[in-house]
């Protein structure tokens, strides 16, 4: 097709999506669709690593692909997609599964974190090289994440330098891309923790379609620090937090924000943060109402995003396939 580099990657329609999913990873997808042959998923198959009510699970993942098209994502730019609907992900995983030792997997912090609780299933140990399997389908050049999957993309590194070096070149080596602000985003109500899909105190967590009106308590519940600066610094996490999101939601520089709010107290700086993030999320939400009354027009979107991920991801499958002994 084009010499342009390939971007993968992909969410999980699990949850809601929030702030922090939006500043880490779809931000910088939004703005990579006109450099980058662009693939991103829905990682339906990623969800069920964890127990999932079915009837809900085929919403979200109807809500998260119009949650991707309102926020910028352009299905005449990109290919979008849902996971489980190329059956090539799975196949590919089997093949790494048998490639990959147990040790590599029990190095893995967020399976070491989720898998704390009781019942964890082998589908949540085996998640990174399911992910693994995406982003090698493709011949993936840049996968934009948010910190926390740095860990998994270096596996994949991993993987596809083992399986190369073992049958011979198939891969492309992919390399993860992340913001230098906003990589992490922080619990409002707990700065140490990041914001996330699964935290008990949802105060922590903006989702995406939250009303204003609890966008606003949310933010001026937020937990700040001691001082009174308005500065980015490690001993300021909390602050440092909120002036990720107000850069990210206005555009602005951090130090332009930092000389903005020079003489100015935490709760006029909350209270102006509130109003951007409103102001942010409101066309998004208006556009993600309008695409959900054309739940045809939605489906049609995915039909094509497999369509196109088929081509790619089976040429590589059949590679893999020849060069391990299977055809
Ligand atoms: P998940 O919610 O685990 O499906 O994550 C989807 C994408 O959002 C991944 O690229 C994550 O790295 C990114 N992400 C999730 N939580 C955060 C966060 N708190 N800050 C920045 N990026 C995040
Ligand atoms: N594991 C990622 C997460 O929880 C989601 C994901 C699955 C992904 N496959 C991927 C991200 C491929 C990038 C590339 O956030």
């Amino acid at each position: 097709m084009s010499s342009q580099k390939r971007v993968f990657s992909g969410i999980q329609p699990s949850g809601n999506l929030h702030l922090g999913n939006y500043i880490g990873a779809i931000s910088q997808w939004v703005n990579m669709q006109d450099q980058y042959d662009c693939f991103f998923c829905i990682v339906d198959l990623h969800a069920i690593t964890v127990s999932q009510d079915p009837q809900k699970l085929l919403a979200k993942i109807k809500e998260l692909a119009a949650l991707y098209l309102a926020c910028g994502l352009d299905p005449k730019k990109s290919t979008i997609f849902v996971q489980s609907h190329n059956p090539d992900h799975a196949s590919l995983t089997w093949i790494l599964d048998c490639l990959t030792s147990m040790g590599q997997l029990e190095r893995m912090t967020q399976y070491k974190t989720k898998s704390d609780q009781a019942g964890a299933s082998v589908g949540l140990f085996n998640y990174p090289i399911l992910m693994a399997a995406d982003i090698l389908l493709y011949q993936t050049d840049l996968v934009p994440v948010g910190q926390d999957q740095k860990q998994h993309v270096e596996l994949t590194r991993d993987l596809a330098q083992k399986f190369n070096s073992c049958f011979g070149p198939v891969f492309k080596i992919p390399k993860p891309k992340m913001l230098s602000v906003g990589a992490k985003i922080m619990s409002l109500q707990n700065p140490k923790q990041k914001m996330s899909k699964s935290s008990l105190d949802k105060r922590g967590t903006i989702d995406l379609l939250d009303s204003p009106q609890t966008i606003k308590n949310k933010i001026m519940a937020a937990v700040t620090d001691s001082g009174q600066e308005i500065i980015a610094s490690p001993n300021k996490p909390g602050i440092s937090n909120l002036l990720a999101i107000y850069s990210i939601t206005t555009g602005l520089e951090i130090n332009q924000i930092e000389k903005r709010y020079q003489d100015k107290n935490y709760g006029q700086f909350k209270s102006d943060l509130a109003q951007e993030v409103v102001k942010f999320l409101t066309p998004i939400q208006d556009r993600y109402r309008t695409i959900c009354q054309n739940q045809k027009g939605l489906a049609k979107i995915l039909t094509e995003g497999k369509q196109k991920a088929k081509e790619v991801s089976q040429k590589t499958l059949d590679q893999v396939y020849q060069k391990t002994g299977l055809r």
